[in-house]
C-alpha cells in the first residue's frame, strides 16, 4: 500500500531523482571536519523553528518589547527554553558558520571550481553576523539599547556614508521604536530570506561540483 503510494506519486513528482540526486551522492572518503556545514545548516533550522515560536509572543514596539521577553520567559510554557535555545543557538552559528570556513580554507575547497561556493558562503557569514546584531536589540532592555547604540555609532564612523548608514540603521539620529521596527523587519524578513537564498544556491553547488576530498601530504 505504502509503496504503491509512493510509486504513485514518484512517477509524478520525480521524488526517487530528486532523493538520489540529494542524499545518494558519491562523496570522497572524509573526516569529521566536514560536518560543519551541515551542523551550521542544522542551527540555521533550530533557529528559524525556535525564531517562530517566539515571535508569537514577542511585541516588537518600544511600549511592550521587554515586557513580553520577561513573559515568555517567566510565564509561556516552555518559553524558556525555547528562548535560551534561540539564544544559545545564534551564538553557536556564529562559531560553527566561522569553523566551517576555517575548515574549507585551510584544506584548499575554496578554490576552483568552488569559488562562487565560497563566495557565496562570505555573504552567509555576513548575513549570520546581521542576524546577531539585528536580534541583539529585541529585548530592548538597557544592555541592547546601548549595544546597538555603540554599534551603530561604529558603522557611522565610515568615511563620507557613515552618517548616511547611522540614520538608515536607526531610522534617524537616536534609537527610536522606528530603529526597533527595522531591526525586527530585518531579524525575521530581510536576512532569513537571503540566508536562505545564499543556501539554496550553496547546496546547490555542493551537489553539483561534489566535495571536495581531504588534501593528502605532499611527500
Ligand atoms: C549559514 C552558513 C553556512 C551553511 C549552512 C553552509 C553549509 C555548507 C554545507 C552543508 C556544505 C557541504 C558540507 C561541508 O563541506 O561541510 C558546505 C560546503 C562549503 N562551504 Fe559552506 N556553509 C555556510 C557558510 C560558509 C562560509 C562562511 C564559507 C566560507 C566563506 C563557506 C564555504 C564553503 C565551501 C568552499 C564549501 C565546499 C567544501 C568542499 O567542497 O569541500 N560556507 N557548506
Amino acid at each position: 500500500m505504502g509503496e504503491s503510494v509512493l510509486g504513485w506519486l514518484d512517477e509524478r513528482l520525480g521524488l526517487r531523482t530528486i532523493y538520489r540526486t540529494v542524499f545518494d551522492r558519491k562523496v570522497p572518503k572524509v573526516n569529521w571536519w566536514y560536518t560543519l556545514g551541515s551542523a551550521t545548516l542544522f542551527l540555521f533550522f533550530l533557529q528559524v523553528v525556535t525564531g517562530i515560536f517566539l515571535t508569537v509572543y514577542y511585541v516588537p514596539s518600544p511600549d511592550h518589547a521587554y515586557a513580553s521577553i520577561q513573559y515568555i520567559t517567566n510565564e509561556v510554557a516552555f518559553g524558556w527554553l525555547i528562548r535560551g535555545i534561540h539564544h544559545w543557538g545564534a551564538s553557536l552559528m556564529v562559531v560553527f558558520a566561522f569553523a566551517h570556513m576555517l575548515r574549507t580554507f585551510f584544506m584548499a575547497a575554496h578554490k576552483f571550481p568552488r569559488e562562487i561556493t565560497w563566495i557565496t558562503g562570505v555573504f552567509l557569514l555576513l548575513a549570520t553576523l546581521g542576524m546577531g546584531f539585528s536580534g541583539y536589540l529585541l529585548p530592548w532592555n538597557q544592555q541592547a539599547y546601548w549595544a546597538t547604540t555603540v554599534g551603530t555609532e561604529i558603522a557611522g564612523t565610515a568615511p563620507v556614508v557613515g552618517d548616511f548608514i547611522v540614520r538608515v540603521l536607526r531610522g534617524g539620529p537616536e534609537l527610536s521604536a522606528l530603529t526597533l521596527a527595522r531591526f525586527f523587519a530585518a531579524h525575521i524578513w530581510f536576512l532569513p530570506v537571503v540566508i536562505s537564498l545564499l543556501i539554496g544556491v550553496h547546496l546547490y553547488l555542493v551537489i553539483r561540483i561534489g566535495i571536495s576530498s581531504v588534501p593528502e601530504e605532499e611527500e
